[in-house]
């Protein structure tokens, strides 16, 4: 059975498609399903930011193709692990739990690894700069989980 992996931010159009893309990227797609979603609505159907498009293709990644979706309580039955980028995903997911089992699934991705923060920062409103720190962050977090599932 191949373990699903679900990274969750607000829009999904920043954090969790560079999340999902750079995830896939380390694991072995016959082993691992990742996708990605948002919290909110606002970008539903829409391809990731151009600026998370643009850092991910700097290290070689495609996340072109990617396209935006809403949360849904119906991924707590789908995914075994849902990754969140701050502390406001993770109470807007896990107040849509219905129990401790699917509470459980839902970890802060930076909890993954010894950075000195514990969220991802929302890029959305500021440069480019910050999208480069993002990916940065997120491939560390993504190599200490690729290493576990591996
Ligand atoms: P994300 O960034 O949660 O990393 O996808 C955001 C994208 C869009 C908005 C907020 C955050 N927005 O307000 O539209």
């Amino acid at each position: 059975m191949k373990t699903k992996v679900l990274m969750v931010c607000l829009g999904n159009i920043c954090r969790s498609p560079l999340a999902e893309g750079i995830l896939q990227s380390k694991v072995d797609s016959k082993d691992v399903f990742v996708d990605s979603a948002g919290t909110a609505g606002y970008h539903i159907g829409n391809p990731p930011d151009e600026r998370s498009i643009a850092v991910a293709r700097k290290y070689g990644l495609s996340i072109d193709n990617q396209r935006c979706r809403k949360f849904s309580k119906q991924d707590f039955s789908e995914f075994d692990l849902i990754y969140v980028m701050d502390r406001s995903n993770f109470s807007d997911v896990a107040s849509l739990a219905e129990n401790k089992a699917e509470t459980s699934k839902v970890k802060l991705l930076l909890n993954e690894v010894e950075l000195g923060i514990k969220e991802v920062p929302d890029p959305y409103h500021g440069g480019d700069d910050g999208f480069e720190s993002v990916y940065q962050m997120i491939d560390s977090a993504c190599e200490a989980i690729a290493k576990k599932l591996n």
